[in-house]
């Protein structure tokens, strides 16, 4: 799995965030099965409870586009500190990951850190 290639997708993506209320920028990527990657970006809404998250955007387009196995997922924002993907997204996560889903988390400055979904979301409801 080329991370370093999920996490160039993850910030071309964030270019395309619509995060006029937050201003919090977020671009994700997703490796699936297939072996493409698929990209997204938090899209806020000003009912602000329809925004949907970077990690969401990226997982329908690929579920929507056939997959069903998400193998790895990058996310990166302009913090200077990790971003994790929310509590949502990591449930949305569980029903499509593939065994040993790998979650690349980002700083601004290109740090890296990658966890596994039983990490982040331990005894998840599936
Ligand atoms: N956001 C994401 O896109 N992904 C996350 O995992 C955390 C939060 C977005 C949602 C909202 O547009 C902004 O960040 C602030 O919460």
């Amino acid at each position: 799995m080329d991370y370093e290639k999920l996490v160039c997708a993850a910030i071309e993506a964030k270019q395309r965030a619509y995060a006029p209320y937050s201003g919090f920028r977020v671009g994700a990527a997703v490796a699936a099965r297939s072996g493409r990657i698929y990209t997204g970006m938090n899209i806020e809404n000003a009912s602000y409870g329809a925004t949907v998250c970077a990690e969401r955007t990226a997982v329908f387009k690929a579920v929507s586009e056939g997959e069903k196995l998400i193998e790895a997922v990058a996310v990166v924002s302009d913090s200077e500190d990790y971003v994790f993907p929310c509590g949502i997204c990591r449930q949305v996560l569980n029903e499509f990951a593939a065994d040993d889903l790998k979650i690349i988390c980002c700083k601004s400055n290109g740090d890296s850190a990658v966890y596994t979904l039983s990490e982040l979301l331990p005894h998840a409801f599936k």
